[in-house]
């Protein structure tokens, strides 16, 4: 069998430790894999990852390292033209004319309805696996690429302090999260931040602002903030100015972590579950499954049809806001 893979969507770190564990998987079983460049868009244009010896085959020796490698060596991107009925029967077509018969796409919910879309019209089989830093899939405790985010976040957390004490600033701290407060909750959790500001709870400025003045009041010289990007008040720069409004004790800073968060050596979690994952979608496909994304769940793959994984985002564990309003008690 010819198996198809790649990237889609926003890169995540971990994403080439997965295709590297869908070729060993495949050749391990007698089967072939095809590196697909740049998503839904390579698969239009007929991009494929080429061996210096002109086969378009992935082969076991080419990705031996790649578990190690951050980034998307098969790129990604996010396709216009793949919205199109015109530009999934381009695809389907190069799909066909390449004898490629199951395909494994490697994202998040954008990748996901694309598959759906794909399934409509390609009689092949479609197995994904969630990468995608935001960990926002349902059908999945885990999503690649989350483990690093986090780290990176709180790297730049721990220094960002350095200078707020300094300089006895507050600063808010942007993290990525267009609809999930994931990596805000986590990174504040593991950097020890009091405050945060997530889709998934009400950001009530006179609240934040009467605990700032306690903690000031009982001594403490400077604060920080932990934003997600999807915050139904905005980003660092639309709070800043509404905490400056409501009477913020303190001198403020913003910092937007933006895409910093999406690159580096993954962590062995984000290669771990890779490849679990990875090794589970090529599974899937020879037990005959399809129209559906592996994910982990309490250490074991498990399957969830494509259309309930971006159904609803996964909400973030009430227990961890739990300990995160303690902790600032
Ligand atoms: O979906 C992952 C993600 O990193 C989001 O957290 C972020 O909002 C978005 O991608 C950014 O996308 P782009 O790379 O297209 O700017």
């Amino acid at each position: 069998m010819r198996i198809g893979v790649f990237c889609s969507g926003g890169d995540a770190p971990g994403m080439n430790a997965c295709v590297r564990a869908v070729v060993r998987a495949a050749t391990f079983h007698g089967h072939q894999v095809v590196g697909i460049l740049r998503g839904y868009q390579g698969l239009i244009n007929g991009e494929f990852f080429v061996e210096s010896d002109c086969q378009t085959n992935l082969t076991s020796n080419r990705v031996t390292t790649w578990s190690a490698h951050g980034g998307a060596h098969l790129r990604s991107s996010r396709s216009e033209e793949f919205r199109t009925l015109e530009g999934q029967r381009k695809a389907a077509d190069v799909l066909e004319r390449n004898g490629i018969e199951a395909l494994i796409p490697i994202g998040g919910d954008g990748t996901f309805h694309g598959a759906v879309a794909l399934a409509k019209i390609w009689d092949g089989q479609i197995v994904g696996c969630p990468g995608t830093i935001d960990n926002d899939l349902m059908g999945t405790d885990y999503t690649i690429g989350f483990s690093t985010a986090v780290q990176t976040a709180v790297e730049a957390v721990d220094k960002i302090r350095d200078t707020a004490s300094s300089h006895d600033r507050m600063f808010l701290v942007e993290v990525m999260g267009r609809h999930s407060g994931y990596i805000a909750l986590y990174t504040a959790l593991a950097a020890g931040v009091d405050v945060v500001a997530i889709p998934e709870t009400d950001t009530n400025f006179p609240e934040i602002v009467a605990y700032l003045n306690k903690t000031k009041k009982q001594g403490r010289t400077m604060a920080i903030m932990v934003i997600a990007e999807g915050d139904e008040k905005g980003g660092a720069n639309q709070i800043n100015e509404q905490l400056i409004q409501h009477g913020c004790p303190f001198q403020t800073r913003t910092v937007v972590l933006g895409h910093l968060q999406r690159g580096g050596t993954p962590t062995p979690e984000d290669r771990r579950r890779a490849t679990q994952m990875g090794r589970g979608a090529v599974e899937a496909i020879l037990a005959g499954k399809t129209g559906v994304m592996i994910g982990t769940q309490d250490g074991m793959c498990i399957s969830t049809p494509f259309e309930k994984t971006y159904e609803t985002h996964r909400p973030v564990p009430q227990e961890l806001l739990e300990v995160l309003g303690e902790m600032a008690s």
